[in-house]
């Protein structure tokens, strides 16, 4: 192996905070045996969130689909001698769990240890623009050869940036902060990241001013900016866009000729706030669109499973190509021959979900509604003790998993990391620091997943609170 390898600067340059030095040093406490309350990451599963037992029973027969007869004959003894089921704790795979594996079955045709169509299977697809149409009701519906089924929604932020971004000076509009998938993908593409901040006294809201400037900024040093990235509810601010906020980013992308990429993974994740896509606002208007989600947050939490999709409407015309854009789209996803099936069958499930008035309908709806109010206590858990905390302003309301508070009370020379730091050290709460996801120059924050247990949540905040009333008056 020769030494001094030249290798990818882009890759060097990257940066992703959500699993920097902080985390790490976490790692390393945990390792000594120290607890750690881990709110850097929003990884449900990974702090007990507990699976959708309607995704991991069809899933389990999917993967192992030679036990549905077996099932199925349970079931019938069942009839006849439950006692004796009950009696030995032996429990059964619901009907309605086996019909619906079966109808999967038959429609994927190949199973889950196969290939399957690189674009992911039609009838996926059909399922997620048949969801996209009851949930946005508007008159444009959704095309299923414009869906695109992937490993998540960063799969697909690569595909759409490696698409867009044709050298050094293309520009890609980012809210500051955000989540850093986007600076480092931008980075990785080769391209430059434009940073626009939304307001965040108001609720992180964006006028059509911030975009233009953040646009003139950007043109007048030469950035050719091409599309403008909308998180929405945000990470890291949780916050929900509002109706004139869209409406605004939907009129710039059109006046400026801009892509619009709407990261919509948390559209479930909502506290307060109602959730408006992008794609309904878009309309009938030729702007064309790239819409993102995915199993990882919500009520699913399937973030090792790695499924999502990417929608695209008003594809974009290619200059001096004969090839056109969702042809080159195809071939993209071709060259890793498909996304992963596990993914992709959990991902029929979140779109396709158990009919109203089946016996499984009850229990899904229990489950999920019972993840999304669990959350919703959490966090106002957390939002409530920022008022005993010195100088720290949370704005917006809550969406996505995440709190982003600003800490206005750091003594003059002490950053929001080492704050977060010196948290971790001295309580085991394992956040982020703002400068991760970028901020506002001057100003300090930190990031907080709101997903460990009520438990814990409620052991860990007194200290906190000590914590940040001392540490501002003496931080050594
Ligand atoms: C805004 C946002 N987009 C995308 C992702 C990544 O999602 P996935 O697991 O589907 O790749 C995350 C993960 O935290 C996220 O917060």
């Amino acid at each position: 192996m020769p030494n001094n390898i030249p290798v990818n600067q882009n890759l060097i340059d990257m940066e992703y905070a959500v699993r920097g030095p902080i985390p790490r040093r976490a790692m390393e406490m945990q390792r000594a045996g120290r607890t750690i309350y881990a709110c850097n990451i929003g990884n449900p599963q990974a702090l007990k969130q507990k699976p959708i037992s309607f995704y991991r029973q069809v899933l389990a027969l999917l993967e192992s689909s030679d036990n549905i007869p077996r099932e199925r004959n349970l079931v019938k003894f069942a009839k006849k001698k439950s006692h004796l089921l009950e009696e030995n704790g032996i429990s059964i795979i619901p009907t309605d769990i086996l019909d619906y594996s079966e109808e999967f079955i038959q429609k994927s045709l190949t199973g889950m240890g196969a290939y399957t169509e690189s674009q992911g299977p039609k009838f996926i697809r059909e399922a997620v623009s048949n969801f996209i149409n009851m949930r946005d009701k508007i008159d444009i519906v959704s095309d299923p050869d414009s869906i695109f089924l992937t490993d998540g929604a960063s799969d697909a932020a690569r595909r759409i940036l490696e698409l867009l971004i044709t050298g050094p000076n293309d520009g890609i509009m980012i809210p500051i902060p955000q989540y850093p998938l986007y600076s480092a993908t931008v980075k990785r593409c080769g391209g430059v990241e434009v940073g626009y901040y939304p307001n965040e006294e108001e609720d992180w809201a964006l006028t059509p001013d911030i975009l233009k400037d953040a646009y003139q900024n950007a043109s007048i040093n030469g950035v050719n900016v091409k599309c403008i990235v909308i998180i929405n509810p945000g990470n890291p601010t949780g916050a929900i866009l509002n109706k004139n906020s869209i409406e605004g980013i939907v009129n710039f992308a059109e006046e400026y000729n801009l892509s619009i990429i709407a990261d919509e993974v948390y559209q479930e994740n909502l506290y307060g706030g109602s959730f408006i896509s992008m794609a309904s606002i878009v309309g009938s208007r030729d702007i064309p669109l790239f819409s993102l989600h995915s199993i990882s947050k919500g009520f699913s939490g399937e973030c090792g499973h790695r499924g999502g999709y990417m929608e695209i409407r008003n594809m974009p015309t290619m200059k001096d190509s004969n090839i056109n854009l969702s042809e080159l789209l195809i071939k993209q996803a071709s060259v890793s021959l498909c996304s992963n099936t596990a993914g992709q069958a959990i991902l029929y499930m979140m779109v396709k979900p158990p009919k109203k008035g089946s016996n499984l309908y009850e229990t899904y709806t229990q489950e999920k509604n019972a993840i999304l109010s669990e959350l919703e206590t959490k966090a106002a858990l957390i939002k409530e003790s920022f008022k005993q905390m010195q100088g720290v302003e949370c704005f917006g309301n809550t969406g996505a998993m995440y709190l982003f508070p600003r800490i206005d009370s750091l003594p003059k020379g002490i950053t929001d990391f080492d704050y977060c730091m010196k948290l971790l050290e001295e309580t085991g709460i394992c956040t982020v620091n703002g400068g991760g996801f970028g901020q506002q120059p001057g100003t300090n924050h930190l990031r907080i997943a709101f997903l460990p247990s009520v438990k814990s949540i409620t052991r860990f905040l007194p200290d906190w609170i000590r914590f940040h009333n001392r540490f501002i008056q003496s931080p050594y």
